[in-house]
């Protein structure tokens, strides 16, 4: 993974990306819902197939050849993890089953370290995932939250965040990037503000691992949660990361096979690190692709990757601006990858139809963040979302599409 990095050649990327081939209604297919999820590289879904057609079998239980080869290839990845964000130690690194199963299992068992009157803050920018586990957190155990306001360019107003903080914060979960904005917010200053106060901070990686660097000893963040989905690996997996320290003292999430010590009738003692949280059988296939696809991501210089979707976000943005009767939404003066845009008098989802008979996928709707659609007073956005492998001309043809949607609805 370390040294020479691959030159970027966005061409020689789409290469290894099969998926990106394939023809919708007899023309090209734009994939612009890679804030959804991303599609996956020929080195990913070789290890898929190789996975079940050779090595299949359980981990960490079996003596046999292929349970220890399949052991092997789980542990391995979760070492490729932690070097890639930089984590003290692999027993930081957690499997999961995605970024909303990441933020579950905090809010379940740190919850488990919180008394009524605590308070957790979030922002007006989350996604569902980071706001519903908080609610069902603070009504299980009496904790209060609080949301950290928004301007209309869609950045958090660090002023009114820091005006929440006080000795009974104990928790701050906020997203690095917004799924619906694109923002990126200082999570490195939000994290320095909430530890003042002595309370920790989980970071909502799943917009930002697959277009930044992420380094969690830089940030100092106590737990970052990403999705394999959304950065070129499978469905159904995903990782939490949390300090050692905090992780030691925090109860089991789920109880069954693998986090145990002993079991009697009498009394359980857990299994130590990370495996405490890491009950039954999980996403074997999954995670050692998930390593794949990190491994894949790692070949590339990754400023040279958020340098082309920054500019391809900022192509998109500046033509769309000039349409009469678009409104962006989400200006933040940093911001990456995704544009969100009204019509006037036009509803999202005609204009997605239309786009989708045009060969172009892009997602319209709330986006999981209901109240961030309440705050604007729209019913939602047309959300266009790129990843390394798209182009400025898939941009410009994409361009052309909304001008003749925006002709055909008028
Ligand atoms: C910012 C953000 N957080 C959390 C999630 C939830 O991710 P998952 O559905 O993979 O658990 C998403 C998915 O879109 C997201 O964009």
């Amino acid at each position: 993974m370390e040294g020479q990095k691959k030159h970027f050649n966005v061409r020689e990327i789409r290469e290894q990306f099969p998926a990106l081939r394939r023809l919708i209604y007899g023309k090209n297919l734009i994939y612009f819902d890679n804030g959804a999820t991303s599609q996956k590289p020929q080195m990913v879904l070789d290890a898929i197939n190789m996975y079940y057609s050779k090595d299949n079998a359980n981990i960490h239980r079996g003596v046999h050849y292929m349970s220890q080869k399949a052991t092997t290839g789980f542990e391995d990845a979760r070492q490729i993890i932690q070097k890639y964000i930089n984590a003290n130690k692999s027993e930081e690194i957690i499997f999961t089953k995605g970024t909303t199963d990441s933020i579950n299992l905090v809010a379940f068992s740190f919850g488990q370290l919180l008394n009524a009157g605590d308070e957790v803050i979030i922002s007006a920018m989350e996604h569902h995932s980071n706001i519903v586990p908080w609610q069902m957190m603070c009504e299980r155990r009496g904790c209060i939250l609080k949301i950290a306001p928004i301007n209309k360019k869609g950045e958090l107003i660090m002023a009114d965040f820091e005006a929440l903080l006080n000795s009974k914060t104990k928790l701050v979960s906020i997203t690095h990037i917004s799924n619906t904005l694109g923002t990126i917010n200082p999570i490195k200053e939000i994290t320095q503000k909430a530890h003042a106060v002595g309370a920790k901070v989980l970071i909502d990686g799943a917009q930002s691992i697959q277009h930044m660097k992420i380094d969690v000893k830089d940030i100092d963040c106590d737990f970052f949660a990403f999705s394999s989905h959304k950065v070129f690996g499978p469905t159904g997996v995903g990782v939490l990361y949390g300090k050692e320290a905090i992780l030691e003292k925090m109860p089991p999430y789920q109880g069954g096979g693998d986090m145990i010590a002993k079991v009697t009738f009498e009394k359980t003692t857990y299994n130590e690190l990370p495996f405490k949280f890491e009950a039954g059988t999980p996403h074997i296939a999954g995670v050692i692709c998930l390593g794949k696809a990190i491994e894949f991501l790692s070949q590339f210089d990754i400023e040279a990757v958020q340098k082309h979707e920054h500019d391809l976000m900022e192509y998109a943005q500046d033509m769309l601006s000039t349409f009469e009767g678009v409104n962006i939404i989400g200006e933040a003066k940093k911001k990456t990858s995704v544009v969100s845009f009204t019509v006037d008098g036009i509803h999202p989802f005609d204009i997605g139809t239309l786009l989708d008979k045009q060969g172009i996928a892009v997602r319209t709707g709330h986006h999981c963040t209901q109240p961030l659609m309440d705050f604007y007073k729209i019913p939602g956005t047309i959300r266009a979302s790129f990843a390394f492998y798209n182009t400025k001309e898939e941009i410009d043809t994409f361009i052309e599409a909304v001008e003749k949607s925006i002709n055909m609805l008028k």
